[in-house]
């Protein structure tokens, strides 16, 4: 393995950018789990053109960078090398022409259900309840049973690692469940091609969506969404109950007793025990029914 970059590289890599730059900052904290180590440094660019000259200086120094969302992402507890970089300040959003809404990736799903709601634009309601970035959700194609980003996705607004920005436009990308086939890069933002509804009709169909997902998932406990992708033509959660793994613990993380496809942090959980929870209920169900759950989580950083 090649050596960790030196806190003199980091800083070099990273002499042009304008905004915020936090030395060994703790992820846990930014993440909706909250586990998980430092990073080297945290990069939170002011805007899309500081992002461009982070991707630039990170692949100049030959320096590991990489986007943290931080709701589907299991850190591990020693943290990760390199830059971590946080989009939090690309929060515009706008509809730019009829029902075409441009959006950029630090942008939290919830928020634009709000501004698609106030201009009584439908399309985003199966994100009901899903806490994630706008650019998390394109990268993973994020969903529901109702409907997933590539339903509405029109084209990415994306910057290649070498740091050149590009439109892609979504009828020339393949998506997968739960993955977005995309170029090594970084998601800066996303057109949105939405359609005009009641306002009443948005309205109840996210009320109506939010109350099942609130009845039947952990949501006021610190969890990273669905561990495990539905195996075909059956539920991981359905599995995991059915192997009698429900509520089983490793320090304080634990298989909910809500929801059997969720780990919950009961207060001071680690990566470490997360991971080793997320191994012994692969192992119970592969054990009882034959069949290996493959994560839905990115884990990420340093055991
Ligand atoms: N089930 C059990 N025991 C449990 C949980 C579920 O038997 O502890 C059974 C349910 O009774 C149901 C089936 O499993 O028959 C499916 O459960 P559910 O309707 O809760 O949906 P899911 O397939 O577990 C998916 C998404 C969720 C999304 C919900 C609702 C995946 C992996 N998960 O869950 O997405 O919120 O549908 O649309 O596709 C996420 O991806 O992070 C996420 C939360």
């Amino acid at each position: 393995m090649r050596e960790p970059p030196t806190r003199e590289q980091l800083r070099r890599a990273l002499i042009l950018v304008k905004g915020e730059i936090r030395w060994y900052e703790p992820l846990a904290p930014l993440t909706s789990l909250q586990v998980g180590g430092p990073a080297d440094v945290l990069v939170i660019p002011s805007d899309v053109e500081d992002v461009i000259r982070v991707v630039r200086g990170a692949r100049m120094s030959h320096i590991p960078l990489m986007v943290l969302g931080g709701t589907n992402v299991i850190i591990r507890d020693k943290g990760i090398r390199g830059m971590v970089m946080q989009l939090k300040h690309l929060t515009h959003i706008q509809e730019e022409a009829d029902q075409l809404v441009y959006v950029q990736a630090g942008v939290r799903l919830p928020r634009l259900m709000q501004f698609a709601l106030g201009r009584k634009l439908s399309g985003m309601e199966w994100a009901a309840g899903i806490p994630g970035t706008v650019g998390g959700g394109v990268v993973m194609n994020a969903g529901t049973r109702l409907g997933e980003i590539q339903d509405v996705l029109h084209a990415v607004d994306f910057v290649t690692i070498n740091g050149k920005r590009k439109r892609i436009e979504a009828a020339t990308l393949t998506f997968l469940y739960r993955k977005t086939r995309l170029p090594k890069g970084i998601v800066l933002g996303a057109w949105l091609q939405l359609t005009s509804a009641a306002k009443a009709t948005i309205q109840s169909t996210t009320k109506q969506y939010l109350q099942y997902r609130k009845a039947t998932q952990p949501l006021t406990l610190p969890n990273a969404g669905s561990v495990f992708k539905n195996p075909t033509g059956d539920s991981a959660g359905r599995l995991i109950e059915a192997a009698g793994l429900k509520g089983l613990r490793m320090g304080d993380a634990e298989v909910s007793t809500k929801h059997a496809n969720f780990i919950v942090n009961r207060g001071t959980a680690t990566a470490e025990q997360v991971l080793t929870l997320v191994r012994k209920v692969q192992d119970g169900v592969a054990r009882k029914f034959g069949v290996r759950l493959q994560l839905e989580w990115k884990v990420v950083g340093e055991r």
